[in-house]
């Protein structure tokens, strides 16, 4: 059989990523353009320089992909591309950059989800995972808990009422004076810390989730006490989110009478709630996978694996 050769393209919101793969499982190259240091001084994604950037940097992004997998623009079979969701302008550069190729390249064009793509992570990392799974996607955009039933048939089970659970990682590392991105420096620095502060969490009937009552009372905490231990509020944090992640996960995976779990996005590379869903394993026989912190946030090996030809 021949091997197809699929290029994906990935600009949804600050990284400019083109990855060249193999049947849609290896990774022959994934470059990924972060702009983290350009947003940094913004204390966020700023969406028009965002986009400014994407234009500036994807031709050169791309010939570096087809360079390290050691290929030439005709062993190209089809282009991936994200188309959504994400920034407007952002995403307007990955799928013009893909439309002109596919059509000077006289090859197809397959436009992916961006939370498609994040779930299709783990098809890299584990070769053995099939359908049927529960995905928890967790990232800085999104919060979805995803009943993967067929590798392209999707139901959502539920998701955030307001803040994406990266929004709140992020915005706790602002409160405390971590900067920007904030989700792997409050990781970092909770590691230090005891989970020993009460924090409020959200439970509704359903498998819905919200972070926003969390990320608030995080904010007056610290300012009615400013000398707080901030590895102990990052800790109490991260505990009381996770929780949540885990419980509602778990119900799912009950009710649906399903015994895999993936994580997907770039919270999943969380230490502290990989490890938590890792004892689901133990105690209630659940396969819990999650993909190599490089593919959980924003690559586009993801959105090139989301589709095999
Ligand atoms: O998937 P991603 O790269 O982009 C979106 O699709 O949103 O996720 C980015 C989010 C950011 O909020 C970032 O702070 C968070 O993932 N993140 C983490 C960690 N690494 C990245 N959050 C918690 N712990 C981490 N280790
Ligand atoms: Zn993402």
């Amino acid at each position: 059989m021949k091997n197809t050769i699929i290029l994906g393209i990935e600009s949804s919101c600050d990284e400019t990523s083109v990855a060249v793969l193999k049947n849609g499982r290896e990774i022959l190259s994934n470059v990924i353009n972060s702009q983290i240091k350009i947003h940094e001084i913004y204390g966020g994604v700023v969406p028009e320089i965002a986009s400014r950037n994407h234009v500036e940097v994807i031709n050169q992004v791309t010939k570096q992909a087809l360079n390290e997998a050691n290929i030439t623009w005709k062993n190209i079979d089809a282009i991936a591309c994200a188309y959504g969701p994400g920034l407007v302008g952002a995403l307007l550069v990955g799928v013009s950059y893909a439309k002109a190729l596919s059509f000077a390249l006289d090859r197809p064009l397959i436009g992916v989800n961006h939370i498609e793509g994040h779930i299709a992570a783990n098809y890299i990392a584990h070769m053995e995972l099939e359908p049927p799974f529960i995905c928890l996607v967790i990232s800085g955009g999104h919060t979805h808990l995803v009943y993967v039933k067929d590798y392209t048939k999707f139901e959502i089970l539920g998701k955030t009422r307001d803040d994406a659970i990266g929004e709140a990682f992020d915005k706790v590392a602002r409160i405390v004076g971590l900067g920007y991105p904030g989700g792997p420096k409050v990781d970092k620095l909770a590691l230090d810390g005891k989970a020993i502060i009460k924090l409020p969490k959200t439970h509704f009937d359903n498998l819905d989730f919200s972070f926003s009552g969390l990320k608030t009372a995080v904010l007056n905490l610290y300012h009615k006490e400013p000398n707080i231990n901030k590895a102990d509020l990052c800790a109490s944090f991260e505990k009381v989110a996770t929780e949540v992640l885990v419980e509602n996960t778990l119900k799912a995976a009950k009710q649906l009478n399903v015994s895999q779990i993936a994580l997907a996005g770039g919270v999943s590379a969380n230490s502290y709630i990989r490890k938590e869903f890792i004892k689901l394993e133990e105690e209630y026989g659940i396969h819990v996978y999650y993909p190599e912190i490089a593919l959980c946030t924003d690559n586009a090996a993801m959105i090139a694996a989301a589709r095999i030809l």
